[in-house]
């Protein structure tokens, strides 16, 4: 078995997570504001990379383990969703271990793939493993309708003959000699699904796969490294072009996940709006750079504290102008948090989201703790106020229940934020780790 480790992460630094919770649909957060946060946040795994990554581990018939897996509601669905597969999984603390040596049926259950999204990455795994996937199409969700024409149109140019029936994407290639073959694909767009997607299909196609436009995010560079590691030929990854040449077949591998860019902004948006003066760890910097930018622009220094380390010390909050842009540009997952910041800063700042059509979810939930923002299309123009009052508040999707917490730790008086299952599907222990800094927050049952 091949070991790669990650520098970037020190498993004995990694501490214990609890395994998912239940549906947490009716739970809220209550956060009582103001309190300032000091200390150390340790940073978990990159959730959007573990979930292309259990995908690409039905690659390889053999066991696959992965290591820095976050304790998290999406994850124990793509558990879920690999099980029903005939995917054998146990996890220990922070690490999976997968045998995929007994796929039994290449049809993903609909319940499953319709809650989670990312559950839509089985299919080229499948597709190469046993020549037909037969998947839900995942539907829209909270923030767009986010379709899977890209993914769909790069497998069709591999040789596959896919088409859509009653809502589910069936998938064939025993028709030409059970392999995909290589292709140069070129997206419309830079979907990190779609590269994904393809990425993973190419590794096993016959001959030279070269996906033009390709989504540059870590994660997708994460999900190549995982590949590599199991055997593939690829180059690029982390690039706007991906070359992938196929092999016959991948094996076994022990492989670390990268730090959560993600949850390690929030974290820096937490100190900011808190002043307060923390750090967190691991991470990797490079991820951080729009997020580390714009954190500058409205008044905070973020300092270097070692290689994988970062400390925020937090200033006077000014306006800034945002956009949102795939990788290398600011990222659509940090756009609600960094707005709950900007609501506080002096002066009209101008968010705008060009990822997603419905991503401002969050806006009215602010302006009922007191922010002043108006929307116009993609844009919400932010006029800075004093300050934010507690309110009672519902999460619409998980971002936005991050940015309603946050706005919570800066608001005077209680804040009730409502629909947890939003938060945990992408924050391994968020009021734990809150906790941990010295926030007053608390979870509480209907
Ligand atoms: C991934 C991330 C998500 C992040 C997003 C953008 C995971 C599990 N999720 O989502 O957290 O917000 O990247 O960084 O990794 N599109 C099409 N056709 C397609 C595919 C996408 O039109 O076939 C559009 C989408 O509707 C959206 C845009 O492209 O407007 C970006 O989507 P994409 O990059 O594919 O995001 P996801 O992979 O779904």
């Amino acid at each position: 078995m091949l070991i790669v480790e990650n520098k970037a992460i020190n498993p004995l630094i990694s501490p214990k997570p609890s395994e998912a919770k239940p549906d947490t649909e009716l739970e809220s957060l209550r956060i009582w504001g103001k309190h300032p946060l000091s200390g150390h946040v340790h940073i978990s795994g990159a959730k959007n990379s573990v979930l292309a990554i259990m995908a690409g581990a039905l690659l390889c018939p053999q066991h696959c383990r992965l290591r820095n897996v976050p304790s998290l509601a999406d994850i124990a669905k793509m558990r879920q969703v690999l099980e029903a597969l005939g995917v054998k999984i146990e996890r220990h603390n922070d690490t999976l271990e997968l045998d995929t040596s007994h796929l039994s049926t290449s049809k993903a259950p609909y319940d499953l793939v319709s809650q989670l999204r990312a559950s839509f990455f089985v299919t080229g795994p499948l597709l190469t493993r046993l020549g037909t996937a037969r998947v839900p199409l995942p539907g829209g969700c909270a923030i767009g309708a986010r379709p899977v024409d890209l993914h769909v149109r790069g497998l069709q140019a591999m040789g596959a003959e896919v088409h859509i029936e009653h809502g589910i994407v069936h998938a064939d290639i025993r028709g030409s000699g059970g392999r995909l073959k290589g292709a140069k694909i070129y997206l419309d767009y830079p979907s990190v699904g779609a590269t994904e997607t393809l990425l993973m299909a190419a590794t096993l196609a016959d001959g030279e796969t070269i996906i033009e436009n390709a989504a540059q995010e870590p994660e997708v560079e994460d999900l190549a490294n995982f590949c590599r590691a199991m055997g593939a030929k690829i180059r690029g990854a982390g690039t706007n072009t991906i070359t992938i040449v196929g092999v016959p077949n991948l094996h076994s591998v022990d492989y670390g996940i990268i730090p959560d860019r993600i949850e390690a902004g929030t974290f820096l948006v937490a100190g900011a709006i808190t002043h307060s003066e923390i750090s967190i760890s691991p991470v990797i910097p490079e991820h951080l750079t729009p997020v580390i930018a714009k954190l500058k622009d409205i008044g905070s220094e973020i300092v270097l504290d070692g290689p994988n380390r970062l400390r925020i010390i937090p200033g006077e909050l000014r306006a800034t102008d945002i956009e949102t842009l795939p990788y290398p540009g600011f990222p659509t997952d940090m756009q609600a948090q960094l707005m709950a910041l900007l609501t506080l800063a002096e002066g009209n700042s101008v968010v705008t989201e060009t990822v997603f059509e419905n991503r401002m979810r969050h806006v009215a939930e602010l302006v009922r703790m007191g922010a002043d923002i108006r929307i116009k299309g993609q844009n919400a123009i932010i006029r800075g106020v004093s300050h934010l009052s507690g309110a009672p508040v519902l999460a619409t999707d998980l971002r936005a229940s991050a940015a309603l917490v946050l706005a919570g730790l800066a608001a005077e008086g209680e804040t009730l934020v409502q629909g947890l299952h939003h938060l945990d599907r992408g924050y391994d222990d968020l009021e734990t780790k809150l906790k941990g800094l010295g926030a007053k927050v608390q979870r509480v049952s209907p």
